[in-house]
């Protein structure tokens, strides 16, 4: 199980101006930390306590009742934030290439196509959620949104990319302009860091 916050390869200020320091920091430090303090609580003492958090989420129907919704809300907030800090980087990567760019290509037209429906499920993603570019057991790819701290590996699904559009991404800078927030992500997305 994991212990600790993982280790981020930028500093705070490294997503400027696109994330700004003070959300990096209350982001990583208050909100990810909750839910990994949150989730340590709740399966300390529990036969969980020595599972893989992944293995953990992929079968959530098996998790004892009484600790479910804390270990589905908080570990899947642990899972989510790992991943989505991997996703992101001062790295100037322009787009996906190789194998990732010919199944975007041949699912949504085109990587500009892709970019505007998954824009688009961010922006409709009602509350609080992520949105997601998975791919299924049979190798497809698919855009999808998670509410609050659910994940696509509950689903069966592996993510590729993640967006977290919770307002606590986004709310110092951008307050509720959501749409800027999005616009502005696509620049640091680190797609050498991302594979099928
Ligand atoms: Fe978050």
């Amino acid at each position: 199980m994991i212990k600790e916050l993982p280790k981020l390869n930028y500093a705070f200020d490294a997503l400027e101006p696109y994330i700004d320091t003070q959300t990096m920091e209350v982001h990583y430090t208050k909100h990810h930390k909750t839910y990994l303090d949150k989730l340590t609580m709740a399966i300390t003492g529990t036969p969980l306590e020595n599972m893989e958090l992944e293995d953990i989420l992929m079968s959530p129907e098996a998790i004892d009742e009484n600790i479910r919704t804390a270990v589905i809300n908080n570990g899947g907030g642990v899972f989510n934030h790992n991943f989505f800090w991997s996703v992101i980087g001062p790295a100037k990567s322009t787009g996906p290439d190789g194998m990732l760019l010919e199944k975007i290509n041949g699912t949504f037209g085109s990587f500009d196509m892709f970019k505007e429906e998954f824009t688009k499920s961010a922006l409709g993603l009602f509350g609080s959620g992520w949105t997601w570019l998975v791919q299924d057991k049979e190798g497809n790819v698919k855009i999808m949104n998670t509410q609050n701290q659910a994940s696509p590996i509950s689903e069966g699904y592996k993510p590729l990319l993640a967006l977290d559009v919770w307002e606590h991404a986004y709310y110092l800078k951008y307050q509720n302009r959501r749409a800027d927030y999005i616009t502005n992500w696509w620049n640091i997305v680190d797609w050498a860091n991302i594979t099928l």
